[in-house]
């Protein structure tokens, strides 16, 4: 395999529709992503039912245009790669069995790949020079992890939220304050326009270890406001937004200290919000370490960071098994 070997990612485990062509594990040649966010914006929330429908229909006009913007055709590719979990059973199946058949007819190996590690491989992209160790933030809608990533493969996760994820505490609040789905986005939007010091929410378990809670934060959140129903929402949403990123710093700056990290990366959804880049950016300067920042577009969702994942899982294990499964609970393996 050489290091220009372009792999195609598919990403369906969520309410994105997702395909890229990544050469070398680092270059992203397209990413195409097809967001289902109108289809549940109605609902609050994403309906797995039609979300698979959805992947279902999106996937193929997807792959055609990853392959078409990318200039490569099937035997330019080494691999097909595709999330297999954790995610949506249904729509992690349209995926992963969409993969299995390409690989087939194209006669290319298979590599099923871990959606976790895939959003580390994010903050990778377009960024080859990475000093390991790093302490990588994956703080998404389903996930807020902090891992300790000693090369590409070599994990450990030094803590994890005990209840809601960063993500699911901005949809919720985001949901009762009326602002629409997804949170994040909007809260953001909102939260500068709003004063963050106005209302003093909770910190929570910020001198105990590198576990996360987060859902004492969203009811604190609902209570203030029944109370006081007069409060200004872009302060609410101002000063929700602080305390999140108060937590998620102050344990990302310990994390660093204790495993000697050289960098520190952040990935996920919640990766895109503009106050936590910022203050990952001074966390960065204060401790005298590299800031692996991707962009917005590679922190949500998308295909690149599975062909990325994908073309270093070809490297490190060889191909999957084409009766590899979906699992809807996959965690990240620590080494
Ligand atoms: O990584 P992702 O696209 O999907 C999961 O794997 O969960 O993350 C989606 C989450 C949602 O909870 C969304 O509200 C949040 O990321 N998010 C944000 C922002 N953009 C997306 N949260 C805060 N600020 C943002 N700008
Ligand atoms: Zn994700």
């Amino acid at each position: 395999m050489t290091l220009d070997s372009p792999v195609l990612g598919l990403e369906t485990s969520c309410d994105e529709t997702a395909a890229a062509v990544v050469a070398g594990g680092e270059v992203v040649m397209s990413s195409i992503v097809s967001s289902q966010i109108d289809l549940h914006a109605r609902y609050g929330g994403v309906v797995p039912e039609i979300a698979s429908r959805a992947h279902l229909e999106l996937l193929v006009p997807v792959l055609a245009e990853s392959l078409l913007e990318a200039g490569v055709v099937p035997s330019d590719l080494v691999a097909v790669a595709a999330t297999n979990g954790p995610g949506l059973i249904g729509s992690l199946l349209i995926g992963v069995s969409a993969a299995k058949a390409l690989c087939l007819v194209w006669e290319l190996p298979f590599v099923a790949v871990n959606h976790l590690e895939a959003h580390l491989y994010a903050a990778l992209l377009d960024d080859a020079d990475i000093e390991f160790p790093i302490v990588v933030g994956l703080i998404s809608g389903g996930h807020t992890l902090l891992v300790s990533m000693r090369g590409p493969g070599d994990y450990r996760v030094l803590g994890g939220t005990l209840d809601d994820a960063a993500g699911e505490a901005f949809d919720k609040v985001a949901r009762f304050l009326g602002l629409g789905y997804p949170g994040g986005p909007a809260i953001d939007a909102q939260a500068a326009l709003g004063d963050p010091r106005a209302i003093a929410f909770p910190r929570a378990l910020m001198s105990e270890g590198l576990d996360f809670s987060f859902s004492g934060l969203k009811t604190s959140v609902v209570n203030y406001v029944r109370k006081h129903p007069e409060v200004d929402t872009r302060d609410v949403a101002a000063s929700f937004q602080q305390a999140v990123i108060d937590v998620l710093v102050h344990k990302i700056r310990i994390a660093a200290r204790t495993t000697g990290a050289k960098g520190i990366a952040i990935g996920g959804g919640v990766a895109a919000n503009s106050q936590l880049r910022e203050a990952v950016m001074d966390l960065c300067d204060a401790e005298g370490l590299h800031v692996h920042l991707p962009a917005r577009s590679m922190c949500t969702d998308n295909a690149a960071m599975v062909a990325a994942a994908g073309w270093h899982r070809l490297r490190s294990d060889g191909p999957s098994p084409l009766d590899t499964g979906a699992f809807p609970g996959l965690g990240l393996l620590s080494t």
